[in-house]
């Protein structure tokens, strides 16, 4: 009951200090595949042999995916080390194939958690970062205000998007799962914009295709190949 008197004031207060733009995309999730059939074709299709997901939660994705060495990170619940990403890769010395990331969903943090694991990443390996394809602007307010929290992870993907070393894709699946990887950018987003947090929802509705650089899952082999 508590909570849902501040959901209405702090919806309330949105109305008259957050953007003012409502349209919303329309993606079904239901009828995509799951991050975790997503992640697990990889794997399979790489032959990887090692695994980290930052935010484990309730380990709905963590526990099922098959692989040989299988690390979670989660302060709160989940996974095997009980810790922020920032304490696991401060402390860590591992390397890993595949990086699933899923933790504080804030452009600032993802952003620290992709430089982060960019640095434990083993050479032909791949990052991914969950719920970058928010569906309307309720879902990426930061903070959370309710229901899906996609936060604004989006904005760091667009940063990404700019540098000319890493490859940026966005396979549309599961709220959006970014895929990053490293070798030369090869549709390198050329903009002006220089502060990617100010980005506003309106900018990511108009221009989200080549923003995130969109790529169905279909063809998700021949991006990673
Ligand atoms: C969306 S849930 C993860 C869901 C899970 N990956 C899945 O697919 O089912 C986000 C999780 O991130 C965790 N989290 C929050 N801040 C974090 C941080 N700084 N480092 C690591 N995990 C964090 C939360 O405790 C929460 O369990």
């Amino acid at each position: 009951m508590k909570s849902k008197y501040f959901f209405f004031i702090k919806r309330f207060l949105y109305y008259f200090y957050g953007e003012k733009f409502y349209k919303r995309l329309s993606y079904n999730w239901s009828n995509y595949p799951s991050r975790f059939q997503i992640i697990q074709k990889i794997i399979d299709f790489k032959k990887y042999n090692s695994y980290l997901e930052i935010g484990c939660d309730q380990n709905k994705n963590f526990s099922n995916i098959t692989i040989n060495k299988k690390i979670g990170v989660d302060p709160n619940s989940g996974g095997t080390h009980r810790m922020t990403s920032d304490s696991f890769f401060e402390k860590s010395k591992s390397k890993f194939d595949i990086i699933f990331i899923d933790g504080l969903h804030t452009y600032e943090q993802v952003k620290k958690d992709i430089e982060n694991s960019l640095n434990a990443l083993n050479p032909k390996g791949i990052i991914l970062i969950h719920d970058c394809l928010p569906k309307k602007i309720w879902n990426q307010i930061v903070p959370r205000l309710y229901g899906h929290w996609n936060g604004d992870v989006w904005k760091a993907l667009v940063e990404f998007r700019t540098y000319k070393d890493l490859d940026t894709y966005t396979c549309v699946a599961d709220h959006g799962i970014g895929i990053i990887i490293k070798r030369p950018n090869r549709s390198i987003l050329e903009t002006k914009i220089k502060n990617f947090k100010k980005l506003k929802f309106k900018d990511y509705f108009t221009n989200h295709e080549k923003f995130m650089n969109l790529v169905q899952s279909e063809n998700l082999i021949e991006i990673i190949r």
